[in-house]
């Protein structure tokens, strides 16, 4: 098993649609970014790199690449576990921390871990998504934008080819 870490913060933009987690929220400013500044995602997807030693999210997608711009960032979240899975690991479970003045999280947090588990190959119980504020301290709590943190378990997946392989050989 290994574990990895991700970290992610985007501005607020007060002319874009929020989506976090994969979910819109109505009724806030939405985040900067060269993709749709989806920082749930990008916060997973660097944990999930990580634990893999893959890289990260920057080296994977460059934001220099016009492939990645506006980018919908659970298409990248795909990428990254179809990655993962070509390396012979799948995850075990996801918790999240979004540290903002508002939005507030809790009303989304259940569909936000819906979303995810579903791209992450988990059950939706794998995932935990939770918000705290930043007690009105710094460039967070003057609500300049927001910050998520991530960390995910992975595990390596039984290699079937091998086993199968030892059996017809008589070693099983
Ligand atoms: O009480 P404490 O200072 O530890 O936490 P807080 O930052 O005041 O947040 C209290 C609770 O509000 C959190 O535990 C979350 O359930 C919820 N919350 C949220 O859902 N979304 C946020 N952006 C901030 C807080
Ligand atoms: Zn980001």
């Amino acid at each position: 098993m290994r574990v990895g870490i991700g970290y992610d913060s985007h501005s607020f933009d007060q002319d874009r649609p929020m989506v976090l987690g994969g979910v819109a929220i109505p009724d806030s400013p939405g985040l900067e970014g060269h993709s749709d500044g989806d920082a749930v995602i990008h916060a997973v997807i660097d944990a999930i790199l990580g634990a893999a030693s893959l890289g990260s999210i920057g080296t994977r997608f460059p934001d220099t690449d016009p492939a990645y711009a506006g980018a919908d960032s659970l298409l990248l979240l795909e990428h990254s576990v179809r990655l993962l899975e070509t390396e012979n690991y799948q995850v075990v479970n996801v918790d999240v921390t979004v540290i903002a003045q508002s939005p507030l999280i809790a009303p989304y947090a259940e569909r936000m871990a819906e979303r995810l588990a579903e791209k992450l190959h988990v059950p939706a119980s794998g995932v935990s998504v939770k918000g705290k504020t930043n007690e009105g301290l710094g460039w967070i709590g003057r609500g300049e934008g927001l910050a998520t943190m991530a960390v995910v378990l992975i595990d390596q997946m039984p290699d079937i080819d091998a086993f199968l392989a030892s059996i017809r050989s008589g070693g099983g």
